[in-house]
């Protein structure tokens, strides 16, 4: 059975991983998660002290992730390092990382879409959540839907206009003088909250629409954002109101989320649906996606929070699918900071 090393390093998590399997059966031996405590002083990440964090723990980071899985690089048949998308600087000490690793022990190398990842990360989980199935990908940068008809064939029906659902969540904690990042705190508020008193519309939701409209699968937060602006600043007591707040901003957001992710699933039809990214660790998301996915039959998978979020097992089990059908990146293998997630079909 193959053995393959993850590394992920595109944002301000370093992490390293080992997989051993083969196909859809694959055992995860390890997975080391540092993450960058340090940009909570700054409310966001700054990318320049992202990267030198990087530099900084990405060997002892891997070391681990190799001792826990009781491995040595010597036992290794692949290393799988994200290239894309990503704070190029931060990617950049992953990568070089990856291919002088692989250099050094004569075993190539694959570079990994950060998107892509996130797709395969419940499958480590939930053996089912494979495809075909919809893919909904939320994090604090994308905000995607997809339709997966089978590993490698991603069918992108909408993404985000604006703001990710997880840039939107920041934003609102900010504003409410949350810490960063803010999208549990948003939730655990929002779980006091009355839902009748702040009505946000559902933001890109129409009742009457069809699929060619070209917002049918569409996402666009920022004027979620402004409106729970606007209450904020309405309101003559923050304190008071802003459980209530954060749950008429959570009710939209989600709303809009499980809406566009049931019409994909009806118009494909699609039993499972699997979720990912940071904001796949909101259980209300979660509980509000199955209650109406149950209403056509359909599963719901998604990750615990140490999958959802950025982390390299997910890295390795994309790289492993793709060294298994012989994909290999040369040692020019580069870092960007946008590329499109490969393996697109029309949608
Ligand atoms: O996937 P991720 O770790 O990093 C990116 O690739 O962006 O996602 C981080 C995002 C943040 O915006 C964070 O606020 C959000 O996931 N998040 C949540 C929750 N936990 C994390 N958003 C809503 N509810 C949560 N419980
Ligand atoms: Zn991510």
């Amino acid at each position: 059975m193959p053995k393959i090393l993850g590394i992920e390093t595109s944002c301000d998590e370093t992490s390293a991983s080992v997989l051993e399997g083969s196909g859809d059966e694959v055992e995860m031996k390890s997975l080391v998660i540092l993450s960058q405590d340090i940009h909570k002083v700054f409310g966001g990440v700054v990318p320049e002290i992202a990267s030198r964090a990087h530099l900084t723990s990405i060997v002892p980071v891997v070391s681990r992730a190799l001792e826990d899985a009781k491995v040595d690089l010597d036992d290794l048949d692949a290393i799988a390092v994200t290239s894309a998308p990503g704070l190029i600087g931060a990617l950049l000490v992953g990568v070089s990382y990856a291919k002088s690793l692989a250099f050094a022990r004569g075993i190539p190398v694959i570079g990994v879409h950060h998107m892509e990842g996130h797709l395969f990360a419940t499958a480590l989980e939930h053996r089912d959540a494979v495809p075909p199935f919809t893919g909904l990908l939320v994090s604090g940068g994308h905000t995607m839907l997809l339709d997966v008809e089978a590993w490698g064939h991603y069918r992108l029906l909408g993404a985000t206009r604006d703001d990710a659902a997880g840039e939107a969540f920041d934003k609102v904690a900010k504003l409410m003088g949350l810490p960063y990042p803010g999208g549990r705190h948003v939730e655990a508020l929002a779980r006091e909250g009355d839902p009748s008193r702040f009505r946000f519309t559902r933001p890109m939701v129409k009742r009457n629409d069809t699929p060619n409209d070209p917002d049918y699968y569409q996402f666009s937060f920022s004027g979620l954002k402004t409106a729970v602006l606007n209450a904020v600043r309405a309101s003559d007591d923050v304190e008071r109101d802003k459980t209530d707040i954060a749950r008429g901003f959570q009710d939209a957001l989600i709303g809009s989320l499980v809406e566009k992710t049931l019409r994909a699933a009806n118009e494909f039809g699609r039993d499972r649906i699997v979720l990912g990214g940071g904001v796949a660790c909101n259980t209300t998301l979660v509980e509000a996606m199955r209650e109406r996915a149950s209403e056509i039959g359909a599963q719901v998978f998604a990750p615990k929070p140490r999958l959802a979020t950025d982390n390299a097992a997910m890295i390795a089990r994309a790289g492993l699918f793709h060294f298994e059908r012989g994909v290999r990146s040369g040692l020019d293998l580069n870092a960007f900071a946008s590329q499109p997630i490969p393996g697109l079909v029309a949608a």
